[in-house]
């Protein structure tokens, strides 16, 4: 695996540089290949045949304050029921069943997201905004049949070695959970390694854990999460345990949650 990585690092940093859809989640960056399902598509497929997602108020008078954590460590855990918000989703661990899709999906600036994700969401971006980062929501939530056109996409424009490590296979992917975000700043770093030094990447960096989120596939964890560095996306999982995350030093969920490394799939 070691020298699957190593050889896909050489591969890849080129196409890195010069793609801008590593996430290859969205129909909204220009100098990408044109992506077959991107989420805001997919989001009317899916509209058309089961009716919108009730729609999360944005208003900046319903907004309120970063909750703040009440206890921790967290000891009981849910990492396997698939709405609980501790669920972990990798390339060892799937979701159960393989279609899974979320029962509480609420649309929210144009994606869709779990409701308790989409409102620490809002919050979250208005916090960057008041603060002078204007943060732009690029992929939420994506069904097992979006992730099929998305990994299929990658498989077929750079091969299987490097999908595998740009983008999760259908059921295996945190955006099926409702509970994973892509953000960017329309820097023209969206979705590129360049996002975690612009001021809304170093930004999320610090804050995103005090609204519930962590940067999920941290710089040069790959051994362990199975993906490179994507410091655009995020994964919600309670301020609580959040702030847990961030206080035990833990470099990746794996192992902030005892459950291994997950280069590769079975
Ligand atoms: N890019 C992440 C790994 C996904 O496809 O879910
Ligand atoms: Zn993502």
């Amino acid at each position: 695996m070691t020298n699957l990585f190593s050889r896909s690092l050489v591969l890849l940093l080129p196409l890195f540089l010069l793609c801008t859809a590593c996430d290859a989640s969205s129909g909204k960056q220009e100098s990408l290949p044109s992506h077959p399902v991107d989420s805001s598509s997919a989001s009317s497929m899916e509209e058309a045949a089961e009716g919108p997602a009730p729609s999360l108020a944005t208003s900046s008078s319903e907004a309120s304050p970063a909750p703040s954590p009440s206890s921790y460590p967290v000891t009981d855990r849910d990492l396997t029921s698939p709405d609980s918000l501790t669920l972990l989703v990798n390339k060892q661990h799937p979701l159960n069943p393989l279609d899974y899709a979320p029962s509480d999906l609420v649309s929210w600036r144009g994606v869709e997201l779990r409701q308790p994700a989409a409102q620490a969401a809002e919050q979250l971006v208005q916090a960057a905004a008041s603060q002078g980062i204007e943060l732009q929501v690029l992929s939420g939530y994506r069904s097992y049949q979006t992730q099929v056109g998305t990994y299929s996409y990658w498989q077929q424009t750079y091969g299987q070695e490097q999908a595998d490590v740009a983008s999760a296979r259908p059921g295996y992917s945190e955006h099926q959970t409702g509970l994973a975000l892509d953000l960017g700043d329309g820097s023209g770093c969206n979705l590129q390694p360049c996002f975690a030094q612009t001021p809304a990447g170093r930004w999320l960096a610090e804050q995103a854990a005090d609204y519930g989120f962590v940067i999920r596939y941290p710089w040069w964890q790959h051994e362990t999460t199975g993906y490179w560095y994507e410091s655009w996306h995020l994964r919600y999982i309670g301020p609580d345990e959040a702030a847990a995350y961030r206080q035990s030093g833990a470099e990746s969920l794996e192992d902030f949650w005892g459950a291994g490394p997950a280069p590769h799939y079975n």
